[in-house]
């Protein structure tokens, strides 16, 4: 059940890691949604603390690193102030930005690992792990390499032989070796600690059951965990890069960092509450206060599951009463990714486009991924900006200055109440579905809608905008003065509540319209849905526009800049091995299992499977289609004469590298045409969690035409 009437608002958007820069996708997905909902309740006059920071510990830290040829501090300190700056220059108001490195952190994660293990939460647990006796340092597998006993591949990984394919374990590799020190790893023993996520499924199952009212893509990815039932999960990790873990038989041993990352929204939340001399405590343990979790998809079983456990564990703190999770933005039909730099990086942007954060601020709102994946296009944001903020919000904002200034100096008119009962059932009308907007939008925000919220804005613009086709004041102003005036009055009102409703959305707008108003002091919040807002013979500021039209050459730029990346990414074979990215070690493999894994799909029974054809094939030919930059045309041999199957794989393959290779298809799918070639059949591939496609070869060759079964 959501807590009702609370006394105060912690929010926390998500501590992402310090390791690369933000992009649109975790702007749509996570920051800016929650700085709508913060703004708002700030609007509101509710007491909020508005909590974030990065994320410095971890694989992902380490291995960026590793790559880069720099320390773990140098990486963290890099990004930590890129990261802030973007943020704060793109408008997102946190309360406070800090870092999982600060002291109060790590003590407050160290007393927090203490007290459930005082509690006796943990469970000790010993496994043998590899060890580099050299570097001193337990071995993740793919730290491990050798040669493949398939294949003879000597660069074979301690997990998978990438030439073969074959998956390994590192004692299968002959003559192993370290990568860190070239040193013979030795298998040893190793302690840590687990928390019984298992042994504490009911109460956790019971506090998501008590949340019906989440999101359905949140609470059905929680249920889907509940059901496969919950595993004891280690806390501490052998790694030297993260917080000690506070026991005297923990050497080399740190906090998981999925441990100490969601304890930072506590002790930035006491870094805040010092600077501003408050009480920490009332915004995490007080049953009064309202705590809310802003996390893209990847992050649900983390916030729904394992950080309540955690909390419930402690037993003194709060917990998350609604977690408000998105689904993924994607750029231009693709995956956003990191690795194929497929993004719109939030620092290059405001770099290039200075003085249009709430251009952005607005598409990305009004495409913002709250219930399925969504799509941001370089076209859909010059139309956005072309034809709503400029055609619809600027437009009427300028006609009302403009008007004001021909005729009666921009100075707000004097009202008078006409005598014409048309003319007052328009101005009532006006003010009646003006007064209902406040709550709507703020109605809209509460549940966490905010395309919904956005659009309800945007419509009253549209009312100004209708009243202006209604009551034309620029041809009444010739016959009855005083009539227009009364109208230029009503409109202006109209755009003084605009000041204050699109704050949330487009706080840099809110400001300008606040100076173009002539005020001062911000209006308030509690005030929208009034139209006597301004006073009369109060002076506006000369007109200027609010937003700008984009051209086509503008947008031109950013598709130019992908489409290199492509290109690039093409010509690169596919960009980077998997040991290179984050995803390299079985930590950070595990992690991205967790993050992305789907619910399964409904049952099915055996006769469904049996309808389907799946056979090998040889892929023979392969070209791109023309005109299209997803789709390839594939020649198969599937022992049958062969047969055509077209297949939108062109950003992750090039023809050439297809040629000759084995593949798994779909040989009974109804034949279809796509950009005017028949495709018979549908190859199928495996994705992985950053969106990056792999083929589905046997493990050994085997015939073609080859039956699946
Ligand atoms: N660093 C994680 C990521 O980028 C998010 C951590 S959120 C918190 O996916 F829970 F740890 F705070
Ligand atoms: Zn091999």
């Amino acid at each position: 059940m959501p807590l009702e009437n609370p006394q105060r608002y912690t929010v926390t958007a998500a501590l992402i890691y310090a390791n690369g820069p933000i992009h649109i996708g975790h702007l749509a997905g996570c920051y800016l949604p929650a700085d709508i909902y913060v703004r708002y309740l700030r609007g509101t006059g509710r007491d909020v603390a508005f909590i974030s920071g990065t994320d410095e510990h971890g694989v992902p830290i380490t291995i960026k690193a590793k790559k880069e040829g720099i320390t773990p501090q140098q990486v963290v300190d890099k990004y930590y102030t890129q990261i802030k700056t973007s943020f704060e220059q793109f408008g997102i108001s946190f309360d406070i930005y800090s870092r999982t490195s600060n002291k109060v952190h790590h003590e407050t994660s160290q007393q927090f690992f203490t007290t459930l293990y005082d509690k006796g939460y943990f469970d000790e647990e010993v496994t043998e792990q590899y060890y580099d006796a050299v570097a001193n340092q337990f071995l993740a597998d793919r730290y491990i390499v050798g040669t493949c006993p398939v294949c003879a591949n000597p660069d074979a990984y301690g997990d998978q032989c990438e030439r073969c394919g074959t998956a390994l374990s590192p004692n299968e590799l002959i003559q192993p070796h370290s990568t860190l020190s070239g040193s013979q790893p030795v298998k040893r023993q190793t302690k840590n600690w687990n928390l019984p996520l298992d042994r504490m499924q009911p109460e956790i199952e019971a506090y998501v059951n008590s949340h019906t009212e989440w999101k359905t893509n949140v609470f059905g990815q929680c249920q889907s965990w509940l059901k496969e039932g919950l595993r004891p999960r280690a806390m501490t990790r052998d790694l030297d890069w993260g917080i000690k873990v506070p026991l005297p038989d923990a050497e080399g041993k740190v906090l998981y960092v999925w441990f100490d990352a969601p304890i930072g929204y506590i002790s930035m939340t006491k870094e805040w509450a010092e600077q501003q001399g408050r009480d920490w405590e009332l915004y995490w343990k007080d049953d009064k206060t309202k705590l809310v979790h802003f996390i893209g998809k990847d992050n649900i079983v983390f916030h729904c599951i394992i950080f309540p456990a955690m909390l419930m564990a402690e037993g003194s703190l709060i917990l998350a009463d609604n977690v408000p999770a998105n689904e993924f933005m994607n750029l231009e039909g693709d995956k956003i990714s990191t690795s194929r730099n497929w993004a719109v990086w939030l620092h290059e942007y405001l770099e290039e486009l200075p003085g249009k954060e709430d251009v952005l601020r607005y598409v990305l709102a009004a495409n913002a991924p709250e219930t399925k994946d969504s799509e941001f296009t370089w076209k859909d944001f010059q139309t956005r900006n072309n034809s709503e903020l400029v055609g619809i919000f600027g437009n009427f904002v300028n006609r009302a200055v403009v008007l004001t200034e021909k005729f009666n100096n921009g100075l707000v008119p004097t009202v008078s109440t006409p005598d014409d009962d048309a003319q007052l059932a328009v101005d009532q009308g006006l003010k009646d579905e003006l007064a209902q907007y406040p709550d709507r939008i703020g109605q809209a925000i509460e549940q966490y809608r905010f395309r919904e919220a956005l659009t309800l804005l945007m419509d009253v613009a549209r009312l100004g905008n209708k009243y202006f086709a209604e009551t034309e004041p620029w041809k009444v102003v010739k016959t009855d003065p005083q009539r227009a005036h009364t109208i230029l009055n009503h409109a202006l009102q109209v755009a003084a509540n605009l000041a204050i409703l699109c704050e949330p959305f487009l706080p840099f707008t809110a400001q300008k319209l606040h100076d173009q108003l002539g005020l001062t002091t911000k209006l308030d919040w509690t005030n929208a849905g009034r139209t006597d807002l301004l006073t009369e013979g109060h002076q506006l500021a000369p007109a200027t526009l609010l937003f700008a039209k984009l051209d086509d050459d503008f947008i031109q730029i950013q598709i130019d800049k992908l489409n290199k990346t492509k290109e690039m990414n093409n010509t690169e074979n596919a960009g980077a091995t998997p040991a290179e990215t984050t995803n390299g070690t079985p930590e950070a493999l595990e992690e991205a299992a967790l993050k992305t894994v789907a619910s399964l799909k409904d049952t099915i029974t055996y006769d469904d499977f049996a309808k389907l054809d799946i056979r090998i094939g040889t892929i023979t030919e392969a070209e791109r289609v023309p005109k299209s930059d997803k789709l390839l045309n594939l020649r198969v041999d599937d022992g049958m004469g062969g047969r055509q199957i077209l297949s939108g794989i062109a950003k992750h393959f090039t023809p050439e590298e297809l040629i000759g290779k084995q593949v798994t298809f779909l040989a009974n799918l109804a034949p279809r045409k796509m950009m005017g070639h028949e495709s018979q059949g549908m190859i199928l591939m495996a994705e992985d969690a950053d969106g990056a496609l792999a083929m589905l070869p046997p493990s050994k060759p085997v015939w073609n035409g080859g039956g699946v079964s």
